[in-house]
C-alpha cells in the first residue's frame, strides 16, 4: 500500500484518434501524485461491450460525453475521496457497485474506465514504480510477439472484402525488438507491392491505419502479405492471420453470412476458412464467427489446429469466457480492458483465461488514446501476443514503443515469449 489517498478527481471531454469525444481523468493524491486515464472506443464495437454513456444531444452529432463526466464529478469522486489509492481491485469494486448494472450503462463505462486507469497510474506514480510492476510486481517479465493488422477490409476498409483485418505474426523473430522492425519493413513492402498489382487508385489507407483490402479475395491478400515478406527477406519468419469480425456480416434475419455477392450459412463460412488456414499459413483466426454463436467457434476450434480468438465474442468479460470455455468455443481471447470497463476485471478475465490454457492477445481499440495503459497491462498480465493495429499512426506506435521502453528497463529481465507454434498448452500437438 502506497497510503497516499484520493484527494480530488477531475473529469473533461477530449478527443480521441478519430477526432471523437472520450473521457479524460486526472487522480490526484494527498502525496502530490497525479495519475491520468482515457477511455477509447472502437469502430468494431462487440454488443455485448460495456456501454460507452454519450451525451445524444446536438453537440458532436450526440457523442459528447459530458454526462460521463457529470458522472466522475458527482457520484464517483465522493466515494474514492480518501480512499488509499493503492487499493485497486477495492476502488474498482465500489465504482462496479455504484453504477449496479451488468454493462456500466448507468455511471458509463468511459466514466468507469477512465477513472480506474488513473487510479492505476496516480497509484504507481505515487511509488515511484512502472505501471507493469504497480499491476503485477515479478522477478521476471515475457516481452510479446506482436500481430500486425497490416490490410483492412469490414468497416475498415471500404467493404471491397468481408474480412476485417489481415493480420502478420513475425513468428521467427528472437526478441520483441526484432519482431517490431521485421513488422514495420514488411509494412513498408506493401505499398510498392499494392501499386505494382493494382495500381496507385487502389491504394488507400484503411480505418485501422493498415492499407485498404485492394481486392476482394482473402486468397490474394495473404499472397500480397506473403509477397512483401519475402521482399524483405522474412519468408519463412512469418505467419498470417484474420480477424473476421464476423458479427459485420452476419444477416441475424436471413441467419447467414453476407460474404461478398453471396449469402453463405456458418458451416459453408466454415469450410471458406479451413480451405485458407490450410492453404496458407495461418496460425490465428478472430472472431471467424458471429459473436453469439459459441458452438460454432466450438467446431471451428475442434477443426483447425490454430489459435482461435474471441474478442467480441468474450468481450473481455469473465462470464462470457467461462462459458466459452465450457463449450470448448475458442483457445485465445483479446482483452481490451475498456470492454469490460475496469482494469482490475481485465486482469482477473486474463488471470482465468491463462490457467484455462487460453492465449490472451491483449489489444487496444481503434478509435484510440496515447499513453494506453494496455501494454503495461500485456506485460503485467504475462501475455505473449498482443495487437496494436498498423505499425503506423500516432496512439499505434505509441503502445509499440512502449513496449521497447519497457524491454529497455528491464533489460535482461526480460523474457521473449518465442511463438511456440501453432499449438496451446494442453490442445492438439
Ligand atoms: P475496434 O476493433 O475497432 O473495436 O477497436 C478492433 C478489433 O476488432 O480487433
Ligand atoms: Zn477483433
Amino acid at each position: 500500500m502506497s497510503g497516499s489517498k484520493i484527494t480530488d478527481i477531475r473529469a473533461r471531454e477530449i478527443i480521441d484518434s478519430k477526432g471523437i469525444p472520450m473521457v479524460e481523468v486526472d487522480v490526484l493524491t494527498s502525496d502530490g501524485s497525479l495519475g491520468r486515464g482515457s477511455s477509447p472506443c472502437g469502430v468494431s464495437v462487440g454488443s455485448h461491450e460495456a456501454v460507452v454513456l454519450r451525451d445524444g444531444d446536438e453537440r458532436y452529432q450526440g457523442l459528447g460525453v459530458q454526462k460521463a463526466i457529470r458522472n466522475v464529478r458527482d457520484i464517483i469522486l465522493p466515494a474514492l475521496r480518501g480512499v488509499d489509492v493503492s487499493r485497486q481491485r477495492a476502488i474498482d469494486s465500489i465504482m462496479i457497485e455504484l453504477d449496479g448494472t451488468p454493462d456500466k450503462s448507468r455511471l458509463g463505462a468511459n466514466a468507469v474506465y477512465s477513472v480506474s486507469i488513473a487510479v492505476a497510474r496516480a497509484a504507481a506514480s505515487s511509488m515511484g514504480i512502472p505501471l507493469y510492476r504497480h499491476l503485477r510486481d515479478a522477478e521476471t517479465y515475457t516481452m510479446p510477439v506482436p500481430i500486425f493488422n497490416m490490410v483492412n477490409g469490414g468497416v475498415y476498409g471500404d467493404r471491397r472484402i468481408d474480412f476485417q483485418e489481415f493480420l502478420l505474426l513475425p513468428t521467427g523473430a528472437d526478441s520483441y525488438p526484432e519482431a517490431l522492425r521485421m513488422g514495420v519493413e514488411i509494412f513498408g513492402r506493401l505499398e510498392p507491392i499494392i501499386v505494382k498489382h493494382y495500381g496507385r487508385r487502389r491504394l488507400q489507407i484503411g480505418k485501422g491505419a493498415g492499407w485498404a483490402a485492394p481486392v476482394d479475395d482473402p486468397a490474394r491478400i495473404f499472397e500480397i502479405l506473403l509477397e512483401a515478406a519475402s521482399m524483405a527477406g522474412y519468408h519463412d519468419k512469418v505467419k498470417v492471420g484474420l480477424d473476421c469480425a464476423a458479427s459485420h456480416f452476419y444477416d441475424r434475419a436471413g441467419d447467414c453470412y453476407r460474404v461478398l455477392e453471396d449469402c453463405v450459412n456458418r458451416e459453408e463460412l466454415i469450410e471458406r476458412l479451413a480451405g485458407l488456414a490450410e492453404a496458407y499459413p495461418v496460425c490465428l483466426i478472430e472472431d471467424p464467427l458471429h459473436e453469439d454463436d459459441f458452438e460454432g467457434h466450438a467446431w471451428l476450434t475442434d477443426r483447425l489446429p490454430i489459435l482461435i480468438a474471441g474478442d467480441d465474442l468474450f468481450v473481455t468479460n469473465l462470464e462470457r469466457l467461462k462459458k466459452g470455455i465450457a463449450l470448448k468455443a475458442a483457445n485465445a481471447i483479446v482483452i481490451k480492458p475498456n470492454m469490460v470497463g475496469t482494469i482490475s476485471e481485465a486482469l482477473q478475465t486474463a488471470t482465468y483465461a491463462e490457467t484455462h490454457n487460453y492465449r490472451i492477445i491483449p489489444g487496444g481499440r481503434s478509435g484510440g488514446c496515447v499513453d494506453d495503459p494496455v501494454p503495461d497491462l500485456a506485460v503485467a498480465a504475462g501475455a505473449r501476443l498482443v495487437k496494436f493495429g498498423a505499425p503506423r499512426s500516432g496512439e499505434r506506435t505509441n503502445k509499440y514503443n512502449r513496449l521497447l521502453q519497457i524491454q529497455d528497463e528491464l533489460g535482461k529481465s526480460a523474457v521473449f515469449s518465442a511463438f511456440t507454434g501453432l499449438t496451446v498448452r494442453g490442445k492438439k500437438g
